[in-house]
C-alpha cells in the first residue's frame, strides 16, 4: 500500500506537486499521468526520498517514509526510469545484481535469479547476460531496467515513464509483458506515463494530474466514463469507444477452431482443400505448427493458381499473442488491411483468429456494460462532476 497525505513540493515560489493526497492498495497498478511538468517524477522521487516533500505525508506500507532512512526504504521500492540508467561498463548481469549485490546475495542464489529475471522480460539469458549496455536496442535496455528494478524482489514498484523511449511496436510488447509478468507477481506500482492508451491499458486506477494537483483518480472505466472535468475529458481524447478496447484482451474475442493445413502444401493438395473449405481463409503451418502463412480458397476459384494464393507471413508482425489488447489488434488489422489477424502464442504456434466482426461486437458490449452502469449509478445517487455531451 501507498498513501500520500497532502504531499506537496515547493522550488521557491514554484509548486511542483500541490496538496496530492490518494492511495494504491496492495497489489494495484497506479498509472500516474498528465502533461509534461504536471508534478510526476517529483511525486515518485518523493516516494523513494530521492527529495523530500515540503509538507505532507507518505507512507509506503505502514511506515511513514521519513521514517526511515533511505537506504533501508529503497532496498524495498523497486526504481525504472526512461532513461533506463543501466552502468554503462557493466555487462547486463552484473547490472541486474546491483541491489542483491548490496544486499550481500551469495554468488549462486544472484546468478539464478539473474537468469529468471532476463527469462521473465522475454531476454535470453544466454545471450543477453554478457552483453553491455551500449550493445542493446532502446527496448531490450528497457526490459534490463525492468528486470533490475525486479532483482530484489520488492514489493513496490515506481516505473518512470519505463517504455517512453520505445517504438510503438515494441512498446506494445513491453506492456503486454508487464501485464502478464503483474498478473503473476502482484506488486504494488506506480507506473508514470503521458500516454493515454498504456495508462487504459494497465491501470488499476488512474490519477490524472495537472499543475501539481490531482485533477481525478479512478479507474479508467469512470474516467473514460466519467470525467470529472472537462480538462480530464479533453485529456483522455475523443474516441472513448476505441480507448476502452485497450482493456479488453484477444483471448477474450478469439476464435480458436481455425481451419489450417500443416506441413508440406502441393499445389493439389491446396486445391482439394479449397474445394472442401466452407470458409474463405486457411492457415498454413509448418509441422509443428508454427504460423506460416494463409491460403485464399476465394481466389483460387475465380481462377488464381494455388501458389499465388498462397501469403507468407511473419508471424512476429502479421499475428497478435492472446493477451494483446483488442485495441492493439484492431489497430494491425487497419494497417495490414486484413479482415481478420491470426492469433499465436509467443514462438508462433496457431492458436486461433480474430475477426473483425469480433472487434465491433466486443466494442458495442462495452458500450452496453458501460450504459448499464452509468444508469445504475443515475438511478442510486446525482452524478455530480460528470461532463455532458
Ligand atoms: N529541481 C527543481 N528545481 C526547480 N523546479 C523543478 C525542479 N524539479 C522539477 N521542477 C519543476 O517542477 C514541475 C514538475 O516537474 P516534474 O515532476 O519533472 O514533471 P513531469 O515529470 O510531470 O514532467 C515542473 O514545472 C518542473 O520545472
Ligand atoms: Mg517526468
Amino acid at each position: 500500500m501507498i498513501r500520500l497525505e497532502q504531499v506537496t513540493k515547493r522550488y521557491g515560489d514554484a509548486v511542483a506537486v500541490d496538496g496530492l493526497t490518494f492511495e494504491v492498495p496492495e497489489g494495484e497498478v497506479c498509472v500516474l499521468i498528465g502533461p509534461s511538468g504536471c508534478g510526476k517524477t517529483t511525486t515518485l522521487r518523493m516516494i523513494n526520498r530521492l527529495i523530500e516533500p515540503t509538507s505532507g505525508h507518505i507512507f509506503v506500507g505502514d511506515r511513514d517514509v521519513m521514517s526511515v532512512t533511505p537506504e533501508e526504504l529503497r532496498r524495498g521500492l523497486g526504481y525504472a526510469i526512461q532513461s533506463v540508467g543501466l552502468f554503462p561498463h557493466l555487462s547486463v548481469a552484473e547490472n541486474i545484481m546491483t541491489v542483491p549485490k548490496l544486499l550481500k546475495w551469495d554468488r549462486k542464489r544472484m546468478e539464478e535469479r539473474v537468469e529468471e529475471l532476463l527469462t521473465l522480460v522475454g531476454l535470453p539469458p544466454e545471450e543477453y547476460a554478457g552483453k553491455y549496455p551500449r550493445q542493446l536496442s532502446g527496448g531490450e535496455g528497457q526490459r534490463v531496467g525492468v528486470a533490475r528494478a525486479l532483482a530484489a524482489d520488492p514489493p513496490v514498484l515506481l516505473m518512470d515513464e519505463p517504455f517512453g523511449a520505445v517504438d510503438p511496436l515494441n512498446r506494445e510488447r513491453l506492456q503486454t509483458e508487464f501485464a502478464r509478468i503483474q498478473r503473476s507477481l502482484r506488486k504494488t506500482v506506480i507506473f508514470v506515463t503521458h500516454d493515454v492508451d498504456e495508462a487504459i491499458r494497465l491501470a488499476d486506477h488512474i490519477a490524472l494530474m495537472r499543475d501539481g494537483r490531482l485533477q481525478q483518480y479512478a479507474t479508467p472505466e469512470e474516467i473514460l466514463d466519467h470525467p470529472a472535468n472537462k480538462f480530464v475529458h479533453d485529456f483522455m481524447g475523443a474516441d472513448r469507444a476505441l480507448k476502452r478496447l485497450g482493456r479488453v484482451r484477444v483471448s477474450e474475442a478469439m476464435r480458436t477452431a481455425v481451419p489450417s493445413l500443416s506441413g508440406g502444401r502441393s499445389p493439389q493438395e491446396l486445391s482439394t482443400r479449397a474445394a472442401c473449405a466452407d470458409t474463405r481463409f486457411v492457415y498454413l503451418t509448418d509441422a509443428d505448427g508454427r504460423l506460416e502463412g494463409w491460403f485464399d480458397c476465394h481466389a483460387v476459384e475465380i481462377g488464381t493458381t494455388a501458389e499465388d494464393a498462397v501469403t507468407l507471413v511473419d508471424w512476429r508482425d502479421d499475428a497478435v499473442r492472446p493477451d494483446t489488447s483488442l485495441k492493439e489488434a484492431l489497430s494491425r488489422m487497419l494497417g495490414h488491411g486484413y479482415r481478420s489477424i491470426a492469433v499465436t502464442d509467443l514462438t508462433g504456434h496457431l492458436l486461433g483468429d480474430v475477426a473483425f466482426s469480433a472487434v465491433e461486437a466486443a466494442m458495442s458490449d462495452s458500450d452496453e456494460r458501460m450504459a448499464a452502469a452509468h444508469d445504475a449509478r443515475e438511478g442510486a445517487a446525482s452524478d455530480e462532476g460528470s461532463v455532458p455531451e
